[in-house]
């Protein structure tokens, strides 16, 4: 009864595997085959028997069964559960414990009796934690083994928390957890100082059990791993390969996850594009030109037939004559992507003969100045992504604003607060009621190392950000009346962020003011914590409220990437070269989000500084042009054209 049909497999892929158009649709799929699984067996018959995850990537998948539920009268009342693990020691009702993250997001809202639910006690004593692994295997036996079980797949190759080098043959037991696991999961524990080391964990063994089995990968960041556990070979050291040992495991991926697989990287490789149904279009043309120039380390002008012939490439040599005219089709590609002029020329200053407006639609290239709308989902995103072409737009004399989406209060540290707090006390700012209320605060801070979690010391917080972008916007010469904070309410919810109607009216009234030429957008889905996204799509929703406004059909829109990912170079549509100055002006912006420095509260697994991550970031894509045989550089930054109709038709979130 498997639903989700694999694709044909290729010769590189050693597990079966479905790449879906985003994750939502692929969340779907997989609950559809649950669903199947349970209605196919009726009460009174054994127990559907699921194994579960945590994390962010079933997210979707539960609350699809919640909805099935609801909606589609399907019940759990026959259903076992157990959950592959739990963070040790922690206990049951820790706000970040597993115990915790399934009441909340699955338990509580479907009509499982509570004793059908199953996961690892991380509170169980030291000592008997042998014992207490020993009956976990034993009740996944009684219950008749796992039917059905559901995977994530952490960034070392972890299935459940079996880190690289867990054995095959391992079973439910206490393990380390690895460093990079345990900074992923340092956001939620607010720190890595208070994220545990160690978890109770299914083993591979308990795991490779059950009858059918389904690993599900979200996103850029599992790109990699994910190529590695489906196409490498079988290892330890990747826990999640032993799965191509197994008889009915298949792999579910959206497309940024699987982005890295030969299929979709460097499908020639595979044999001529025709018979896989592909084309030598633009795209896959400087794509396998970008490819081939890294593989021969040579400048695009200098590779010849031979390095085509021996490369697998014979096919577009066919198709471009000679190694001459595909290096040409390459190299002019690239250079055209690149312009100092991000808004187009100012006429009053262009020279017969100057540059085209490239890579500018030449409907828009005439139109000077522009209004520029500049989105930064958290107040910082702005100018770690982008802040020196934000500086050119400034300076070239173009209308530009700056909305930021989110208040970011989340990521201010409670010192911070308490510090604000005690200037506005000692400098006399809040004195009589308000006064003693801020002083039992920070005495709260003082002695318990937390402020009140009450909705007045996040929205202060949120003021904090607001300040320093008000200060990094001047840095870069943008007006204070064109700076939009946006607080869009979709952050502020408690748990299960959503985009809400609320989201979409805030940014279509602000789309609808500024009318904009140019709008940039964070095209960086990979933020820890999924605000990047919903930004976009609430982005999304208000364009498709404004397809009929004139505006709209003028309007040119872009994607950048910031502190998480960087565009492939096949991928870049504009890339603005930023001089020395430039670099150290765009620092200085960087510099003003204080509260980011330092100890940023989310910092992901990079443990540079976002302003570190930016100039790495860039000069070393400036180094890329350079090789590949253009311009030397000191940065670039670099942006994908979405053309609002296609943005429309292809943006899935
Ligand atoms: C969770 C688990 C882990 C996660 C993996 C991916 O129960 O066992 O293996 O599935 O770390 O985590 P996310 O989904 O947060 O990327």
């Amino acid at each position: 009864m498997n639903t989700l049909t694999p694709l044909v497999r290729c010769s590189h892929e050693q597990v079966p595997l479905a790449v879906f158009a985003d994750n939502a649709a692929a969340a779907r799929a997989v609950a559809g085959e649950i669903a199947g699984l349970i209605r196919s067996r009726p009460a009174g018959t054994r127990p559907v028997v699921l194994g579960l995850a945590t994390g962010s990537t079933p997210l979707g998948l539960y609350a699809e069964l919640i909805r099935l539920h609801r909606e589609e009268a399907l019940s759990f009342a026959n259903v076992v559960t157990f959950n592959l693990d739990e963070y040790y020691p922690l206990a049951a009702d820790h706000p970040q414990s597993y115990h915790h993250f399934m009441r909340t997001h699955l338990f509580d809202r479907i009509d499982i009796p509570p004793a059908n639910v199953h996961l690892p006690d991380g509170a169980v004593p030291q000592a008997g934690v042998d014992a207490h692994c020993r009956a976990y295997e034993e009740m996944i036996a009684a219950a008749g083994g796992i039917d059905f079980q559901i995977l994530g797949i952490g960034r070392t190759g972890h299935i459940g928390f079996n880190e690289p080098g867990s054995p095959q043959r391992s079973r439910t037991r206490l393990v380390t957890l690895d460093p990079i696991t345990r900074r992923d999961a340092a956001g939620d524990f607010g720190g890595e100082e208070h994220t545990p080391r160690y978890a109770l964990t299914m083993g591979v063994r308990s795991i490779l059990e059950a009858r059918r089995i389904v690993l599900m990968a979200w996103g850029q960041h599992k790109a990699g791993i994910v190529r590695n556990a489906v196409e490498g070979g079988v290892t330890a050291q990747v826990t999640a390969s032993f799965l191509q040992e197994h008889d009915n495991a298949i792999f579910i991926l959206d497309h940024a996850a699987a982005g890295a697989l030969t299929r979709f990287r460097t499908p020639w490789l595979l044999g001529p594009l025709e018979d896989q149904g592909l084309a030598w279009d633009e795209r896959m043309t400087r794509r396998a030109i970008l490819w081939l120039s890294g593989q021969r380390g040579k400048a695009i002008l200098k590779l010849t037939d031979d390095d085509y012939n021996e490369a697998g490439l014979q096919d577009l040599l066919r198709v471009h004559g000679s190694a001459y005219e595909a290096n040409r089709t390459g190299f002019y590609q690239m250079q055209h992507t690149i312009t100092g002029w991000p808004g187009g020329r100012d006429p009053r200053r262009t020279q017969p003969g100057d540059a085209p407006a490239r890579p500018l639609r030449a409907s828009s290239a005439g139109v000077f100045p522009k209004r520029v709308l500049v989105l930064s989902p958290h107040p910082d995103d702005d100018v770690i992504s982008m802040g020196g072409t934000l500086c050119r737009l400034v300076e070239h004399g173009h209308e530009v604003h700056v909305a930021h989406q989110v208040s970011g209060a989340n990521a201010v540290s409670d010192e911070t607060l308490w510090r604000t707090l005690l200037f506005a006390r000692a400098a006399g700012l809040a004195g009589g009621a308000t006064g003693a209320q801020l002083g039992e605060w920070c005495a709260a801070y003082e002695t318990k190392g937390a402020l009140p979690a009450i909705p007045e010391v996040k929205r202060w917080k949120g003021l904090v950000r607001r300040q320093e972008a008000a200060a990094a916007a001047r840095v870069c010469g943008v007006a204070k009346e064109r700076l939009h904070f946006l607080d869009l309410p979709f952050y502020d919810a408690p748990v299960a962020r959503r985009l809400g109607v609320a989201d979409v009216d805030i940014m279509h009234r602000l789309l609808d003011e500024v009318r904009p030429h140019l709008v940039y957008a964070a095209g960086d889905l990979d933020d820890p914590h999924g605000t990047h996204r919903i930004c976009l799509h609430a982005l999304r929703e208000a364009l498709v409220r404004s397809a009929q406004e004139p505006w709209f059909a003028e309007a040119e829109l872009w994607l950048y990437r910031g502190a998480w990912a960087e565009w492939e170079l096949d991928e870049i549509d504009l890339a603005v070269p930023l001089s020395p100055q430039e670099v150290l002006r765009r620092r200085r912006a960087i510099f003003r989000h204080e509260t980011q420095k330092d100890q940023a509260l989310f910092p992901g697994d990079d443990r540079r500084e976002f302003w570190q991550r930016t100039e790495d970031r860039s000069r070393r894509l400036a180094e890329s042009y350079n090789t590949l045989g253009l311009a030397e550089y000191e940065a670039i930054e670099a942006f994908k054209r979405y053309a609002p109709d296609e943005f429309l038709r292809h943006v899935k979130l």
